[in-house]
């Protein structure tokens, strides 16, 4: 049943106009998808859905930018995805055949790969002689490539750019500026949607893994020591958290917990994170997806982005691919901020004002700048600042920990070069890296999940129950039949309703009944008919799509009423 819901949603996509292959008539291109006029809608609906949960919900706190998909290769140096955004790839050396070798792996041992090192996949490979799925050939070759799409800016060779992989980075290294026009207070959330682009080695989910998406993602910023008290009251719910300690002992069986709850007993390291997760859960909800089919799946530390503390990616069931991830909810800590610091060389710290100035004893880093020069020459300053930024007590931990050198920010530091000192210090504030945490979602994944959580076949009909708020259409209005005055009354009900702001379609091929049917294919929740009763009493029918009831009201309150209807829904 769900190998063939799945085809009939893709065809009915493919008719309809909600997807299909990009670049069609050349034989496409894996991972590259268009959306149609209703997937173009749909999505978009979901955006602004998007921007309502997590954004106008939250706007005494989080804000929206915009950055570019165009970024130099330093920004990408500083995040680190240059050095561990890579997926491992092992060659065929017979037909030249190139997977993904954790995914080989995984499909020809049945066993968990991913995660793993080179070095243990390569024994693997050679252990259990894994050979070319394809022609038997020997594989070899076995390295990381590295997942981001490189271009130029300018005619220049040496402007090396990539396009971004995540929105993140924008809002990192415009972290300083937002936080100044949005009067230097904490919490603070940056927004952002737009294109991301991920050179994926082989996809094969369709919709499910892009090469290019879009990003809905926050990068939610505040102060590690008084990180501030969500109001979780405002989105009901608990959460269903499958741990990464369950997992390690191949359990699946999820915890249902309070957010605050889970907060407390350290199941969740941040209060915001968890904050954000139930936000997340509620916004999902709006699109079709109840609460009793997500989990919160911890992340091993294996599977962990470069960058993250913690990690839980949002799992939704869905027919044919399982469960599958339409968000990851990472604790990204000072990690970013820190490095662009780094790199940059410049301030991306905060200060916050005590209520009144203290006396206290600092432990500062003294840095000997003559060794630093003579070792690193012109990457001197960058390894200053790498250590004047980075965090006191931790160097003062590592120079505990190792006698001759330190290692920061990537560099190795002798440990002569480096001296901490106590100082007594009259201060009006304490100076911090703020911490982050971030909710990232793929909206054109949403449309997918939403589209099969809405289909519906029943015996005489097929219909795509999508709540009305990102259903494409929000109206379908018909003449019962194509005579006047009919006619003019339901262009003027369709005008009507342009001008209103709905999107409507006008109908009047066919009989009524398969006109009804092919509103409900596309999941228009709505249908208006005009009929001969409608030029005595200027009354029109309602026709709901899901329960198929009919009544009748004004017809100069249709606007009002399917608006009343989309704030109710
Ligand atoms: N920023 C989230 C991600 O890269 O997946």
């Amino acid at each position: 049943m769900s190998v063939d819901k799945y085809e009939k949603i893709v065809d009915l996509a493919l008719r309809r106009g909600f997807f299909w292959p990009s670049y069609e008539i050349y034989g496409g291109v894996s991972g590259l998808y268009d959306l149609g006029p209703l997937g173009a809608l749909m999505k978009e609906y979901i955006r602004n859905l998007w921007i309502e949960y997590f954004v106008l919900k939250h706007q005494d706190m989080v804000v929206m930018i915009e950055t570019p998909m165009i970024t130099p290769e330093i920004v990408f140096k500083a995040s680190g995805h240059l050095e561990s955004f890579t997926d491992p790839i092992v060659t065929c050396s017979k037909c030249g055949r190139v997977y993904r070798a954790d995914h080989l792996v995984e499909d020809v041992l049945k066993v968990k790969a991913e995660g793993l090192s080179l070095d243990e996949l390569k024994e693997l490979i050679e252990s259990k002689n894994v050979r070319c799925p394809a022609c038997g050939g020997e594989l070899s070759d076995l390295r990381a490539f590295n997942l981001l799409f490189q271009t130029n800016i300018g005619p220049y060779k040496q402007n090396v750019a990539y396009l971004r992989p995540e929105a993140a980075q924008g809002m990192f290294t415009s972290f300083k500026r937002t936080y100044t026009c949005m009067r230097a207070s904490l919490p603070l959330g940056i927004a952002q949607t737009g294109r991301v682009a991920r050179n994926e080695i082989s996809p094969r989910q369709g919709m499910i893994r892009l090469r290019e998406f879009t990003i809905m993602e926050v990068e939610f910023f505040f102060d590690p020591e008084e990180p501030g008290e969500p109001n979780y009251s405002r989105f009901k719910g608990k959460l269903k958290i499958l741990t990464a300690e369950c997992r390690r002992k191949d359990c699946r069986e999820p915890i249902v917990v309070d957010p605050e709850e889970a907060v407390k007993e350290r199941i969740v390291l941040n209060p915001w994170l968890a904050y954000w997760m139930l936000v997340a859960q509620a916004f999902v909800k709006e699109l079709g997806v109840n609460e009793d089919e997500v989990v919160f799946e911890e992340k091993l530390p294996e599977e962990r982005a470069h960058y993250s503390k913690q990690t839980f990616d949002q799992l939704v069931k869905i027919s044919r691919w399982g469960w599958v991830e339409v968000s990851g909810h990472a604790y990204r800590t000072d990690y970013d901020l820190s490095r662009h610091m780094t790199y940059s060389g410049q301030d991306l710290t905060v200060f916050k004002e005590f209520p009144e100035p203290k006396e206290v004893t600092v432990k500062k880093v003294v840095v000997d700048k003559a060794i630093i020069g003579k070792l690193f020459k012109e990457k001197a300053s960058e390894v200053i600042n790498a250590v004047i930024y980075a965090d006191v007590l931790k160097i003062e931990e590592a120079l505990k920990n190792k006698s001759n050198e330190v290692v920061v920010g990537g560099y190795s530091i002798p440990s002569e070069a480096i001296k901490i000192v106590e100082v007594r210090e009259r201060v009006s504030g304490r100076k911090f890296i703020p911490h982050v945490v971030e909710p990232s979602f793929g909206a054109e994944r949403l449309v997918l999940v939403a589209l099969d959580k809405a289909y519906v076949e029943e015996a005489d009909r097929t219909y795509l129950k999508l709540p009305p708020k990102i259903a494409p259409y929000k109206l379908a209005v018909f003449p019962l039949v194509t005579r006047e005055p009919l006619v003019s009354l339901a262009r003027k009900i369709y005008r009507d309703c342009v001008e209103a702001k709905l999107t409507v379609i006008y109908d009047e091929s066919g009989s009524i009944g398969r006109r009804y049917a092919r509103a409900d294919e596309i999941g228009v929740p709505f249908a208006v008919t005009v009929d001969y009763q409608s030029v005595e009493d200027s009354t029109v029918t309602i026709r709901l799509r899901d329960t198929k009831e009919q009544f009748r009201i004004k017809a100069d309150e249709v606007v009002g009423w399917v608006r009343k209807q989309l704030e109710r829904l």
